[in-house]
């Protein structure tokens, strides 16, 4: 069931039109996803980097969901602002502190758009020189006309709306929400 109205419009300013993916459907696909990357790797060291914020529910869900040995860090990009439009303009706040050398790196991300996000990290994770390089995503809208790198695993194909919920945003409000929601 939606929140209230009420409760909603104090937070978030905007409401919620549906529920798009719920708990249930989320959690069976992530436990899905975390046995399809566990056999994917059979040997070295996996780093699984969360791009943050909007993925931090996802990853929090996924590695557990994963049975070998990893380790887990993060990316922090900024690519939108308050508004729901792609400004393009990606900014690195954060870089992740481990050694990503000769690693399997798992890039984890809420959901891919436009592709801008991710094409400027896999070229900056690239110039590291990772013994391997894939992405994980919640989400994908298939909007990108060129990405540098198709993502190997991904939850759900998403509708080309803006969602929020499990992690995702709208101005900062809604990431809380257990399941992916769709914005009126
Ligand atoms: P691009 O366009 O670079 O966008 O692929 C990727 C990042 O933009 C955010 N994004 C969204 N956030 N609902 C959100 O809450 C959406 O529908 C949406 N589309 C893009 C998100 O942070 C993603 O990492
Ligand atoms: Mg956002």
């Amino acid at each position: 069931m939606l929140p209230s109205t009420a409760s909603l419009k104090q937070t978030g300013g905007r409401e919620l039109k549906r529920i798009v993916f719920d708990e249930q459907t989320i959690a069976r696909r992530v436990r899905e996803l975390g046995q399809e990357i566990t056999v994917a790797y059979p040997d070295g060291e996996l780093l699984v980097l969360g791009l943050l914020k909007g993925s931090f529910i996802f990853l929090s869900d996924l590695v557990r969901r994963i049975e070998r040995p990893l380790q887990v860090d993060f990316l922090v990009a900024a690519s939108y602002g308050a508004d729901t439009i792609s400004s393009g303009n990606v900014r690195l706040l954060y870089d992740p502190e481990t050694e990503l050398r000769g690693k399997h790196i798992l890039l984890v991300e809420d959901i891919v758009d436009t592709g801008k996000t991710l094409n400027r990290m896999v070229s900056l994770l690239r110039e590291r020189a990772p013994r391997s390089l894939e992405i994980c995503a919640l989400l994908h809208k298939h909007l990108a006309q060129h990405l540098e790198l198709e993502p190997a695993f991904v939850g759900f194909d998403a509708p080309r709306v803006f969602l929020v919920g499990y992690g995702l945003d709208h101005a900062e409000n809604f990431r809380h929400l257990p399941y992916v929601a769709s914005l009126t």
